[in-house]
Parts: C-alpha cells; sequence; structure tokens
C-alpha cells in the first residue's frame, strides 16, 4: 500500500479488516507515521519511495494513496509488473495518462479499479436500487471537476445507468480562491493558509453535458464561493416518472435523500430511511473479491476513464470557450 494520507490509512482499515488479505508492504515519505502505522498493523516491509515497495517479492496487488500525479507511473510500474491495482480517484489528471493505465491493465490481464467510494453511501445505494424512474435520461445532477467533481460525476452517471455523454460545455473561474476568499473548503484552506501554497487550480466550474438518448447533466462544483458556510454536495434527478435529491451537508448520512412523485396527481414527497454505506471498506472488499475470483478482463479501469473524459473535455471547453463534442 502506497500513501500514508486520509486515503491511504483509510484503505489501510479496510485491507487489514479482511481475512484474504495480508498487508505485506507499506510506503510513504513521513517516516513517523509509517513506523507508527507499520507496527499498527504489523506490516512486515516499510519504504519511504513507492519504487522500494513494488521490488518486494511476492506481492498479488498494490493499493495506491498518493497525490494523483503519481497515479499513473505506479499504476504503470505495478501492472508491467504483473500486479493488480486499486488505485484512487481521479484514475489520473488526463486522458493521456488515464489512457496508458487501461492500456496496460488490458495488456497485463490484471485488474484497474478505482476507489469510488461515494457510489457506496447509503442513500445513493437506496436510490440506485429504485427502479422505474430513474433509467430514464431526462434526468439531472450536479457537481464537476476533477477532485470533488469525479466523485459526483462518478454517483450521478452510476445512478443514471451510464448514459454516454456526447458534449461538455464548462466554464472556469479561480477569482475567490488565489485571494484566500469566500467559503473556502476544509480540506482546500490547510494547504492554502499554513502551507502557503499557490492556488493554480480553478475555484469554480460549471458544466452543461449532452447524454445519449436526449437526457441532461448539469455540474457544479466549487473550493471557494459566497455561498452557505460548510461543505456541501448532492445530486438532483428530474425524472418524467419521479424525481429524486441527495443533499449532504458536512458529510453527513442521515436525512440527505428524498424522492418526489405523486400521489394519485397530488405532488408526493417520501424520505426513505437511509443506512450510512460502507464507503471504501466496499470499494476494496469488492476489489479483493475481483482479484480472488480470476475473473479480471473486465475491469480494467474504462468506467473511471470515462469519467476523466468528460473532466478533460470540461477543461477544454472553458480554454475554448466553446461546446466540446466527444467521440468514440
Ligand atoms: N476516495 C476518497 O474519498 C478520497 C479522499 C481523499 C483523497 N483521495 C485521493 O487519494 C489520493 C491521496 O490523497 P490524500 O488526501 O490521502 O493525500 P496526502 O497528501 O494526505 O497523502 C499522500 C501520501 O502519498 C505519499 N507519497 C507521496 N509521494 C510518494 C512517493 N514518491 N513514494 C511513496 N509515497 C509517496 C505521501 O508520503 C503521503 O503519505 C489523491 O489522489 C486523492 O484524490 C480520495
Amino acid at each position: 500500500m502506497v500513501g500514508l494520507g486520509f486515503a491511504g490509512r483509510t484503505a489501510l482499515e479496510a485491507f487489514s479488516e479482511l481475512p484474504d488479505v495480508e498487508v505485506v508492504a507499506l510506503a510513504g515519505l513521513e517516516t513517523d507515521i509509517l513506523k507508527s502505522l507499520g507496527a499498527k498493523h504489523q506490516v512486515p516491509n516499510l519504504f519511504e519511495k513507492w519504487e522500494d515497495l513494488l521490488a518486494v517479492d511476492g506481492l498479488d496487488a498494490v493499493s495506491i494513496g498518493t497525490p494523483t500525479q503519481l497515479h499513473a507511473p505506479i499504476a504503470l510500474a505495478a501492472l508491467e509488473r504483473g500486479l493488480h491495482v486499486l488505485c484512487e480517484k481521479p484514475l489520473a489528471r488526463t486522458v493521456a495518462e488515464g489512457t496508458a493505465m487501461v492500456e496496460a491493465s488490458k495488456q497485463a490481464g490484471r485488474v484497474l479499479k478505482v476507489v469510488f467510494n461515494h457510489r457506496e453511501r447509503g442513500d445513493v445505494a437506496t436510490l440506485k436500487h429504485q427502479s422505474g424512474w430513474f433509467t430514464n435520461r431526462e434526468l439531472s445532477g450536479g457537481g464537476p471537476l476533477i477532485d470533488l467533481g469525479v466523485h459526483i460525476l462518478d454517483m450521478a452517471l452510476h445512478l443514471m445507468n451510464e448514459p454516454k455523454v456526447t458534449t461538455v460545455s464548462a466554464s472556469t473561474f479561480a477569482e475567490l480562491g488565489p485571494r484566500g476568499r469566500g467559503s473556502v473548503s476544509s480540506v482546500v484552506r490547510p494547504t492554502v493558509d499554513t502551507l502557503g501554497a499557490k492556488f493554480e487550480v480553478e475555484d469554480l466550474a460549471t458544466a452543461y453535458l449532452r447524454l445519449e438518448g436526449g437526457g441532461a447533466l448539469q455540474l457544479e462544483t466549487s473550493w471557494a464561493t459566497y455561498r452557505a458556510p460548510g461543505d456541501n454536495f448532492g445530486i438532483e434527478l428530474f425524472g418524467t416518472e419521479g424525481g429524486a435529491k441527495i443533499d449532504v451537508q458536512d458529510y453527513t448520512n442521515k436525512d440527505t435523500l428524498k424522492i418526489f412523485t405523486d400521489v394519485g396527481g397530488i405532488p408526493a414527497e417520501v424520505r426513505p430511511a437511509t443506512g450510512a454505506g460502507l464507503g471504501h471498506r466496499a470499494v476494496v472488499s469488492e476489489f479483493v473479491a475481483i482479484v480472488l475470483s480470476g475473473d479480471w478482463a473486465a475491469h480494467n479501469g474504462s468506467e473511471a476513464l470515462a469519467r476523466t473524459q468528460v473532466i478533460d473535455a470540461a477543461y477544454a471547453s472553458a480554454k475554448a470557450g466553446r461546446e466540446v463534442v466527444l467521440n468514440d
């Protein structure tokens, strides 16, 4: 397992709980955390650099929880060595990197799976398992781009049964983040305030996606805007037979899902009770189950690459100031 931050530690906890899994090596640059996690989970091989970890004999799989620029180099080296790969979201920074990873998975005949743990939230699973109206393409959802947006895009396309995205039109802004203004996300604020990091990326993105079959998806995501404080994400679906809304404030799992329908012509709202869901635990166990099943060919990262293609197209659209058509 590579990476000792939030993503790496969450995956480590999840892997450690599984009976068929032995975590034999850990890598990360924070030597104190490396030692303490190694001792806690009795991991025999501890390294600072991922290259040293991949040299360990007898590995079956590697789990990548590093900053995104390292996803492609680590996955490519691991697949070349015949290892299965579980990689944090987003798959990669660009379509070019992501395509190389998917190709390497196909070439090696090994699993490449991406951690889309928000799918495993209780409200998303409940909504996905409602049948009927949400398979209609007349639906809508919310929130790009590459960091938070990829989760929202993944949940929305998942709930809508994977319609193909045909065009993307997007705008991006960076008015507030660079000045430390607005309701800056709790995830980003320490980076800007404490580390004095430059805010080189967009702080707000909005995108309009046309979908095969006539549906549409409106995405908005931001790290800094003038709006109500707190971390908030959600999805709104507008179907021909009903609608739904997932609204999550500060990562709560309670009372997040509403379903809209009508009863005898009268508008009605249903608030299903949903569990919290298993998040990373569900993704990690699914990865282990796929690896153990031997049925690897269908799991080569293509679905995650489709998300990266949309996000790349959104950035290209914002730069060019026009709609971008996605080809096969
Ligand atoms: N699925 C989720 O809900 C979720 C949540 C947070 C982050 N993420 C994703 O997980 C990834 C990591 O995010 P994070 O917040 O944990 O980051 P982080 O900065 O907290 O941790 C990154 C880790 O990678 C290690 N690392 C960096 N360079 C290395 C190298 N050369 N060799 C070995 N280790 C190296 C660091 O030492 C650190 O332990 C990102 O791609 C992010 O998008 C996913």
